[in-house]
């Protein structure tokens, strides 16, 4: 019995460091036969979606690729899509008094800067009498110039310049977001107070239109902040037009359920 315990004692430290020896190998072999394939399979299948997508290049794998939010709103943005052509098509054959939008040249504005630095960007009816205002908000990520240079906008000022509207366009604040603000207090609003000095500045170079009414119109993000700024006392609105658009919801609770609240036309998207 002594006899046989005796080797099994001298051998085992030898037993256990070969035990080890075969611990580390076989994990070693795991670890490099894990990373081989890891690198051979990432390479591949990069190499597999730069194929596909050379293939495909319009197709939903670029969304995959989008490398921001920004990225997919590009690709998602409607461009011209059927049904924007048709309108187009149809409006080619409208025609507003004031200009013909099919002449660009003819689309004429006039940019005034005001108090600090803000910019209006307007026309005044030249073939009709002047008889209310209408303070335009761009959509998020457009500028008040884009009221001047894409087809929608101009039809929208065509039709508002032929029914007397001066049309005076307002540019956000925020230069990043483009943006307007959506703080339901108007006097913690700066768009609102944006707003104020432009208008102080434009009443007093044309103080004649000082009593005509004045109306807003919203395009979405515009929409929110008209919305807003329809509840001011400064400058009394009379009424306005939402588009895709709704009104801020402490404004609703507040102003409209109180029957404290201008005429409000809302123009939304429909699914055919
Ligand atoms: C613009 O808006 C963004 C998002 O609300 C905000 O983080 C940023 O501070 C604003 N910039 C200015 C100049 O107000
Ligand atoms: C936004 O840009 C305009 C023109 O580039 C500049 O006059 C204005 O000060 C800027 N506003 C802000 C808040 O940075």
């Amino acid at each position: 019995m002594g006899r046989q315990r005796l080797p099994k004692r001298a051998n085992a430290p030898l037993s256990r460091l070969k035990c080890c020896h075969y611990v580390i190998i076989s994990f070693v072999t795991c670890f490099a036969g894990f990373s081989a394939f890891s690198v051979s399979y990432y390479a591949s299948s990069t190499y597999l979606r730069e194929t596909l997508s050379h293939f495909f290049s319009a197709g939903p794998l670029e969304i995959e690729y989008a490398a921001s939010l920004r990225d997919l709103f590009e690709f998602y943005k409607s461009k011209n899509f059927p049904g924007k052509v048709n309108s187009i098509n149809i409006d080619y054959y409208l025609k507003y008094n004031d200009f013909d939008y099919r002449i660009p040249q003819s689309v004429t504005y006039t940019s005034a800067i005001y108090n600090d630095n803000i910019e209006i960007l307007f026309r005044l009816p030249q073939k009709t009498a002047i008889s209310a205002i209408l303070i335009i908000f761009h959509s998020c990520r457009h500028t008040a110039h884009d009221w001047f240079y894409t087809y929608e906008r101009q039809r929208i000022i065509g039709a508002a310049i032929d029914l007397g509207y001066a049309c005076l366009v307002f540019q956000a604040t925020n230069n990043s977001t483009r943006c307007w603000s959506n703080k339901a207090d108007i006097h913690e609003n700066k768009d609102v107070k944006m707003v104020f000095k432009g208008l102080d500045g434009f009443y007093k170079e044309y103080p004649n239109l000082a009593l005509l009414p004045i109306f807003t119109f919203g395009s979405s993000s515009g929409g929110l902040f008209s919305s807003i700024f329809v509840t001011n006392q400064r400058y009394r609105i009379h009424g306005q037009a939402l588009f895709i658009s709704i009104i801020h919801p402490e404004i609703l609770y507040t102003r409209v359920k109180a029957n404290k609240y201008p005429s409000t036309v809302w123009i939304r998207v429909c699914r055919t």
